[in-house]
C-alpha cells in the first residue's frame, strides 16, 4: 500500500487538457516517471507540445535548467491506453471533464486497472469525491487534489478528504504536493467547491446583486477592490476573465441537487441570466459585464471606487471563511493561505477580519443581508455562529 512519499515513483494523469498536461509537466520536472492519458489522440499531441513550450519558459525564467527539462521530457509517456497509463502508477490524478458521471466511470476503470496499492486522486473543481470513492473497492485511498490554473505557475493545491479517506493517503498526497514544490492546504470535508472557490463565489456574487439592484456600479466596485484593496482584478473583471457567468448559470442546477454538507442554498443573481441570455459570457465572447470588441482590458478608472465601502464585499467572504472554520473544514491558516496563493489576494479573509474586527464585519454583513429580498440568498448571507461569537467577545481568529 502507498503509505508514504517514498512509495511513490510513478504518477499518472488521466485527461490531458489544460490541467492534466500542466500537472504532468510539474510531476515530471520533480523527478517522477509520468504517464499522461487521454481518450483523444489530438489532445495528447497538443499536451506534448504545450509541455515542451512551458519547459522552455521555465528555462527562460531560470526556474529549471535545460538538462532538467530534457530529462523531465524523457520521463513522460503519452498514451490513449488507460491500462498502460495506470498499471505501474503509485499515484493517479484524474483531470478529465467536469462531469460526475464521466468521473465515476473513470474511477471504476482506474480501480480495475491500477495496482491495489495506488492512491487515486481527482482534480475536480467541486464535484462529489465521496461518490467517486464509493465506486471503487479502495475508498480509503481516494482523495481530492485540486490544482490551480496553470499548474506550472500556481503554487497551491487543495487536498480534499472524504469521510472514507485514510489519514495515510492524505499525508502521502500532501507530501507528494510538497515534493512538487507546491503548497498543500487541507480541506477536511468533501463539500461543494472546497475552500478557495467557496471564497471566490461571494466575491463575484454579492457585487453582482449590488449592481443588479442599482446600488453601485461595476466600475465603482472593481476600482475599489483592485486599486483600493489590492486584489489582482475586481469581481466583474475577474468574472469576465474566468467565464464565471456561463459557469454559474449552467452549473446552477447541479448545485441545487447537491446534498453534501454545506451545499449552496442560493439562487444565481438575475443579472447573470440577463447577460447569459445575450451570449455575453465574458472575454471569450468579446462581451460579458464589459465589452472587449475594441479593447483587451476593461476601462476602470483608478479613482472610481472612492467612497465605496470595500468591507461590504469582504463581509460575506469572511462569513464563508468563518463557516469553514466553524464546520471544521479547514484551519484559518489554510483558508488564508488558499486565498493568497489560489486567488493571489492581498490577504486572507480571516486576516482581514482580524485587521478590522469581527464586529465591523458583522455590521456590514447584516447590511448586505438586509438588502436582499426574502430569498434563499438571505440564508447564505446570515452570519454564522462563529462570526457572531467572535464579534460579541471581541476576539480574533488568530
Ligand atoms: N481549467 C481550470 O482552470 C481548472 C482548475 C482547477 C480544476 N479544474 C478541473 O480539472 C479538470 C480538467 O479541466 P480542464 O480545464 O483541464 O479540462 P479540459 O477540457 O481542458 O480537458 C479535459 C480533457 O479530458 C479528456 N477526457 C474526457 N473524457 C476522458 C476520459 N474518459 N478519459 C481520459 N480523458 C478524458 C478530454 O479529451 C480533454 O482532453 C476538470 O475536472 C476541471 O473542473 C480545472
Amino acid at each position: 500500500m502507498v503509505v508514504t512519499l517514498d512509495d511513490i515513483k510513478t504518477v499518472s494523469v488521466v485527461g490531458a487538457g489544460q490541467m492534466g498536461r500542466g500537472i504532468g509537466a510539474v510531476a515530471a520536472l520533480a523527478g517522477y516517471d509520468v504517464f499522461v492519458n487521454d481518450i483523444d489522440e489530438s489532445q495528447l499531441a497538443a499536451a506534448e507540445e504545450e509541455i515542451e513550450w512551458s519547459y522552455g519558459k521555465a528555462v527562460d525564467n531560470d526556474s529549471a535548467t535545460e538538462a532538467e527539462t530534457e530529462a523531465a521530457l524523457d520521463r513522460i509517456r503519452f498514451t490513449t491506453d488507460l491500462d498502460e497509463a495506470v498499471s505501474d502508477a503509485d499515484f493517479v490524478t484524474e483531470a478529465a471533464i467536469e462531469k460526475q458521471s464521466v468521473k465515476e466511470d473513470i474511477f471504476a476503470d482506474l480501480d480495475r486497472a491500477a495496482h491495489r496499492e495506488a492512491i487515486l486522486a481527482t482534480n475536480t473543481s467541486g464535484l462529489n469525491i465521496t461518490r467517486l470513492a464509493e465506486v471503487t473497492d479502495r475508498p480509503g485511498q481516494v482523495v481530492g487534489t485540486h490544482w490551480f490554473n496553470p499548474p506550472m505557475l500556481m503554487d497551491l493545491v487543495e487536498v480534499i478528504v472524504t469521510e472514507h479517506t485514510e489519514e495515510s493517503a492524505v499525508e502521502a498526497a500532501e507530501a507528494l504536493v510538497e515534493s512538487f514544490g507546491k503548497t498543500p492546504i487541507r480541506c477536511r470535508r468533501d463539500i461543494p467547491s472546497f475552500i478557495v472557490n467557496r471564497l471566490m463565489r461571494p466575491y463575484g456574487e454579492e457585487p453582482a446583486w449590488m449592481v443588479y439592484r442599482g446600488e453601485h456600479t461595476m466600475r465603482e466596485i472593481d476600482a475599489a477592490m483592485k486599486y483600493g484593496e489590492g486584489f489582482p482584478m475586481g469581481p466583474f473583471e475577474l468574472a469576465d476573465y474566468t467565464g464565471a457567468i456561463q459557469l454559474r448559470v449552467e452549473g446552477a442546477d447541479d448545485h441545487l441537487e447537491d446534498d453534501r454538507p454545506l451545499s449552496y442554498e442560493t439562487d444565481v443573481c438575475p443579472l447573470l441570466y440577463q447577460l447569459y441570455e445575450k451570449g455575453r459570457y465574458g472575454r471569450k465572447t468579446d462581451a460579458g459585464y464589459y465589452d472587449y470588441a475594441d479593447r483587451d482590458e476593461p476601462e476602470i478608472p483608478v479613482d472610481a471606487g472612492q467612497g465605496f465601502d470595500a468591507l461590504l464585499v469582504w463581509a460575506p467572504i469572511v462569513n464563508e471563511a468563518a463557516k469553514l472554520v466553524q464546520h471544521d473544514v479547514a484551519t484559518p491558516e489554510d483558508i488564508d493561505t488558499g486565498a493568497r496563493l489560489g486567488g493571489n489576494w492581498p490577504q486572507g479573509p480571516l486576516e482581514k477580519a482580524d485587521e478590522v474586527g469581527a464586529d465591523a464585519v458583522l455590521s456590514r454583513l447584516t447590511e448586505v443581508a438586509s438588502r436582499h429580498e426574502r430569498t434563499a440568498k438571505v440564508a447564505e448571507t446570515l452570519p454564522c455562529d462563529l462570526l457572531v461569537e467572535k464579534a460579541d467577545a471581541g476576539e480574533a481568529f488568530y
